[in-house]
């Protein structure tokens, strides 16, 4: 049987350049962005945040911290993936809030306490890198995603993260950048997949 999220996982590649005379369209990218955020996140807080970038001189400036990849000034849509700080630590507002609007008090009241002592030993680098993790899984679906529907991405670690900060304006205190996540469709075809086979990466134990 034909399995097309499958299908879409073998299409995805990471992309070394885009394709500049296409761009993903405001339909198809809002399915992308809504693959992130629908994403699981720890304690359900929604760690994430999404800036999308589509004006050329703020992809130039992206480019430069990015050790120059071509991926971001050739993507239509760059996508940085903020990861909250402050918002996550423990006994913050955000939390609090978030918690007590989304379900009955007890379970509030539980989750409230639960992530507060889960995290209150956390150094604030501990919660960056905490948080960072949430965003990967958005990252990962919002790539899956782009695939499924004919588009490319390259997920991307190679930037200088206080230059991202710096150019976009964001407090580094409130918010840690994941990712930058350029999107558009491929301008040559990937070199075929090289991967493990399963049976050297997994062992089953009955
Ligand atoms: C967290 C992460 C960071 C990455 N950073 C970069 C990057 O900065 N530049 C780049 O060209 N590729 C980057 N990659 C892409 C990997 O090199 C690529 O996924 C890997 O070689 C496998 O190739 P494939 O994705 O085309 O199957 C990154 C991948 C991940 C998961």
């Amino acid at each position: 049987m034909e399995n097309k999220l499958l299908e879409a996982m073998k299409f995805r590649h990471a992309a070394k350049e885009f394709d500049t005379t296409k761009s993903i369209d405001e339909e198809t990218f809002n399915q992308i962005l809504e693959a992130g955020r629908l994403s699981p996140s720890s304690f359900g807080l929604e760690h994430t945040k999404f800036i999308v970038v589509e004006n050329p001189e703020l992809k130039e400036k992206l480019q430069e911290a990015s050790y120059n990849q071509k991926q971001v000034t050739t993507a239509s849509q760059v996508v940085i993936i903020l990861s909250r700080i402050k918002d996550v630590m423990s006994n913050s507002v955000y939390a609090k809030e978030l918690f007590e609007s989304r379900m009955p008090k007890e379970a509030s009241e539980f989750l409230i306490n639960f992530h507060g002592s889960f995290t209150q030993n956390f150094s604030e680098d501990e919660i960056s890198q905490w948080s960072k993790k949430q965003a990967y899984i958005s990252a990962a679906n919002m790539m899956t995603m782009a695939a499924y529907l004919g588009a490319d991405s390259c997920p991307m670690e190679g930037f200088v993260e206080s230059q991202v900060q710096e150019i976009l304006g964001i407090d580094p205190k409130e918010y840690g950048v994941a990712m930058v996540l350029p999107f558009g469709y491929r301008n040559q075809e990937p070199r075929p997949k090289t991967r493990h086979e399963l049976k050297e990466i997994v062992e089953f134990r009955k």
